[in-house]
């Protein structure tokens, strides 16, 4: 057993470590060196049509409606198209409006969710072009949407997502920096930038994962703990709902997250002498309102956790332990900034004794509504 797991305890493990490879696939001959631009050979929409869509709207399950709240944010900074998202349990119950250039991005691993493929047939109905974005070949999804875009992951096993989770930002972002270009709606200089830097993502997490000591640490620590808070801004707050969702999955300690400019508005009612607080501060323009929203909290008595972007010398000033993610382009922040949290989450639940792979009450693939 151990051997198909490459050695590692735990296949959840071994997937966390396998980013890097799945970064590389995914953006594999999808980056066009020559003419600095994305490359999506595979897509039938054509960018006339393209040039068509006033409106795109995003439905996924779990994980992967959580890869698409950063998509809703990138691909409405990136293209200036307005994107609509909802959970795929509850889009037909809203009766979403579809016109006709409404185009519908369906994100999901397996390909096989109830809820998501649910969603898909409901749009399809009203006519909209239907875009998905999943990890499996051949699967429901793939065979019923219009247009697909693998994710290049390989087999997840683990049912807490990681590597499909990264994997499908990843596609995200290429969608995106795709629909600028026919849409000629970001300039050359960033775009080449962004580039540059998705192309530099593997080997700045291969280097982070180098060393998870920190991380252990800390993840033993919070392992004791019964509640804790993940607070972060604009991208920072996207994944810190993945990272609060990571964490509950698999280590069955209560957390929440919550926009950090919103707990004051309530929820820092519950902070408490040592409640332990997450703070995701990797958007520099936003840094000094998040680090006012550290001091509220630890004004209260909560134990910060910061992560934050190597050299920030400011969250090193105001939180108790920091976890030093590398520097990137602020939109792709969260594809770096997640692998810390996958791995507390990992070893926060290791050190309660549970089982990673396979958390109780819990499916890798939900087939009913
Ligand atoms: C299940 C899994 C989650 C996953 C969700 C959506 O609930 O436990 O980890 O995020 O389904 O799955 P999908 O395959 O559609 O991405």
């Amino acid at each position: 057993m151990r051997a198909e797991k490459d050695g590692y305890d735990h296949y959840m493990l071994k997937e966390i470590a396998e980013q890097p490879r799945a970064y590389r696939d995914t953006m594999l001959g999808r980056i066009d060196g020559d003419s600095h631009g994305i490359v999506l050979p595979e897509l039938q929409l054509a960018p006339e049509q393209i040039r068509q869509i006033q409106h795109i709207h995003m439905v996924a399950c779990g994980t992967a409606y959580h890869a698409a709240l950063v998509g809703k944010a990138v691909i409405e900074r990136l293209t200036r198209i307005p994107v609509e998202i909802d959970v795929a349990s509850e889009y037909r119950y809203r009766q979403p409006i579809i016109r006709e250039h409404t185009l519908v991005i369906a994100v999901s691993q397996s390909g096989e969710t109830a809820d998501t493929l649910a969603a898909m047939r409901e749009a399809k109905l009203s006519g909209a072009h239907i875009l998905a974005i999943t990890n499996v070949v051949g699967s429901s999804v793939a065979r019923e949407a219009d247009d697909v875009l693998f994710t290049w992951a390989g087999p997840e096993i683990a049912v807490a997502s990681t590597k499909a989770y990264t994997s499908q930002l990843i596609v995200i972002y290429m969608l995106a920096l795709y629909l600028s270009q026919c849409l000629n709606t970001l300039d050359a200089v960033t775009r080449t930038e962004m580039l540059a830097m998705m192309e530099r993502l593997p080997v700045q997490i291969e280097e982070m994962l180098e060393d998870t000591r920190r991380v252990q640490r800390i993840a033993g620590e919070l392992a004791e703990c019964g509640n804790l808070f993940f607070i972060g801004r604009g991208l920072d707050y996207m994944v810190a709902l993945e990272a609060s969702l990571k964490l509950k999955e698999i280590s069955y300690i209560h957390s929440e997250a919550y926009p950090a400019g919103e707990l004051k508005h309530g929820s820092l009612a519950l902070i408490e002498e040592g409640t332990p607080v997450i703070a995701l501060a990797t958007q520099e323009a936003l840094l000094e309102k998040t680090i006012s929203n550290i001091k509220e909290v630890k004004a209260r008595g909560a134990y910060v956790i910061g992560v934050a972007l190597e050299g920030n010398m400011d969250m090193a000033k105001t939180a108790d332990e920091v976890i030093y993610v590398p520097r990137t382009h602020p939109l792709l922040t969260p594809a770096v900034s997640v692998i810390p949290l996958q791995l507390l989450a990992y070893y926060a639940a290791l050190a309660r004794g549970n089982d990673v792979d396979k958390p109780r009450n819990l499916a890798k693939s939900v087939t009913v509504e």
